[in-house]
């Protein structure tokens, strides 16, 4: 039997997990001559025992195409699965053998695991009870991963953003008002902070800092004094106020995360109560996901998938490919899974908001 590896997408989908799907099949088959295999649905399909071939044919117009031609589900724990019942009730099951039963069968040279922090959680867990022939590639839009400085799908996100914020900036010139732009990236504050500087807005909030009601509407105060009567403010989703909590949609459990959402509903409210300034908000949510990828993520998304294979071939199994000061590297999984990598309120990037003028809240 030839030699074949396997690739699925995990977690929430973003711009670019088609184009690490082109590059291994590519790669895989081409230099190698390996077949590969695509699991549907992240590790629901390894449950569900639901493979489709990939060949070069299938893969060529990928590059610039958003989503996941596998499909992605941010429900497929295999720890902790919704498993349905005859009767129609749901139960969860831990189904992480039969998972390690069913990768067995497919006798994969390697499996490359193309996730964010939970979805490479997992992955790092089979790994530990010994299905060890597993890399991983890391994406998200929010950037959160501490193996790499850059994760697949971060960058498409941060030009979404930039896009909203110069049509803000038009609209809320000529009506003299605060605009609000909620964006994603859960605990972390890199999409907010990123868009922030490249789109020129005056007030960023993100999780990392805490942010005092009172400094932010001091910030429309001062631009007010100086002539300048409209702001836009960048909110993440994760941003609180001091003394206050997330802002939070539907609560977690063991199959899925919290939801996150309102937080630029509640500063909006706070706004309008403390002054005479008209807000509006926007919330951006799952645009920031979608669409065709940006010209960098299809170049990292390219480098990434080459770079999985690779370490298949090399045996460097339980490894994530990363991106360290620009150079591709190989970083040991539980790097990419240990902590969130989270926006330093003392680093560059913050310094540099402040450097321009933006008030951080906090
Ligand atoms: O982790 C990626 C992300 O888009 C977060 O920024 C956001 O909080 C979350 O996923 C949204 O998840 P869902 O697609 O389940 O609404």
């Amino acid at each position: 039997m030839s030699t074949r590896i396997g690739i699925l997408t995990g977690g929430g989908d973003c711009p670019g997990l088609n184009g690490v799907i082109r590059a291994v099949t590519l790669h895989a088959r081409q230099t190698y001559g390996w077949e590969v295999v695509g699991i549907r649905n992240g590790f629901e399909g390894l449950y569900e025992e639901e493979y489709t071939d990939l060949t070069s044919r299938e893969v060529q117009y990928l590059l610039s195409r958003g989503g996941t031609m596998l499909g992605s589900s941010n429900r497929a724990n295999p720890f902790a699965y919704p498993v349905k019942l005859p009767d129609g009730r749901v139960e969860i099951h831990d189904v992480s053998t039969r998972c390690m039963e069913n990768l067995a069968r497919l006798d994969l040279h390697g499996l490359i695991v193309v996730g964010g922090d939970g979805t490479m959680s997992f992955a790092h867990k089979f790994v530990e009870r010994g299905a060890t022939r597993i890399v991983g590639v890391p994406k998200t839009i929010d950037n959160d991963l501490e193996a790499t400085d850059y994760t697949v799908g971060f960058q498409t996100a941060v030009q979404v953003v930039v896009d909203a914020i110069d049509r803000l900036h038009t609209t809320a010139e000529s009506h003299e008002r605060i605009m609000i732009v909620e964006v994603m990236g859960r605990y972390a504050g890199w999409i907010a902070l990123t868009a922030g500087l490249a789109g020129g807005a005056h007030v960023v909030l993100i999780p990392e800092i805490d942010y005092d009601p009172a400094r932010v509407i001091e910030a429309f105060h001062r631009r007010h004094g100086r002539g300048v009567s409209y702001s836009i403010v960048v909110v993440a989703e994760g941003a609180k106020p001091k003394g206050g909590g997330l802002s939070v949609v539907t609560a977690g459990d063991v199959t899925k995360q919290e939801k996150l959402g309102g937080a630029a509903t509640h500063l909006a409210r706070v706004i309008e109560q403390a002054t005479e300034y008209e807000v509006r908000s926007t919330v951006l949510g799952h645009i920031q996901r979608g669409g065709a990828p940006c010209a960098f993520d299809r170049e990292l998304a390219t480098r990434f998938g080459v770079r999985a294979v690779e370490l298949i071939a090399e045996g460097k199994f339980g490894h994530v490919a990363a991106v360290e000061n620009g150079h591709l590297v190989a970083r040991p999984m539980d790097k990419a899974v240990k902590k969130l990598k989270l926006v330093d309120p003392a680093g560059e990037l913050v310094r540099t908001a402040k450097g321009v003028g933006i008030e951080l809240g906090g």
